[in-house]
């Protein structure tokens, strides 16, 4: 074998043993970004929760999260508090029942519905529950 073969081969060599490291490499990362995206993602604990009825966490894994109610209650309810007019965030006005904007007055549902506008569309929704200490949210739409 004469120097330019014997660089050939061994350049071929290091490819070829390379290549299932670098493609488990990047699968692993491919599904670890999935996984995480689909997961429960933690925002808060429930002594944090329980102090008020409710839970901000502006910048939670999948983005701003209001979450209201307390660990005894049976369903929890999660928003995104980004107001869909031009993203104030929304306060949750325990008495009222009612996410209203400081802006410029649009007011939601407890379950994210629009009840009056500016604001045109609900507020985005996300599934909330309580696990030990944790409060966790999970988008619905990943
Ligand atoms: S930003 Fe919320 S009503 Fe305008």
């Amino acid at each position: 074998m004469n120097r330019r073969n014997f660089i050939t081969f061994f350049g071929v060599g290091w490819i070829a043993s390379s290549l299932p490291v670098a493609l488990a490499a990047c699968s692993s990362e491919k599904s670890s970004s999935q996984t995480t995206s689909k997961d429960w993602q933690p925002v808060g604990t429930t002594g944090e929760l329980d102090k008020t009825g409710q839970l901000l966490a502006k910048n939670s894994p999948i983005g701003p999260v209001l979450v209201v109610g307390t660990s005894k209650t049976s369903h929890l309810n999660a928003v995104d508090p980004t107001c869909p007019h031009q993203g104030c965030t929304v306060e949750w006005q325990s008495d009222a029942k009612t996410f209203l904007c400081p802006c410029h007055g649009s007011e939601f549902a407890i379950d994210g519905k629009l009840k009056k506008g500016p604001a045109k569309e609900p507020l985005k929704i996300y599934a909330a529950k309580v696990e030990g200490n944790s409060v966790l949210v999970m988008s619905h739409n990943s």
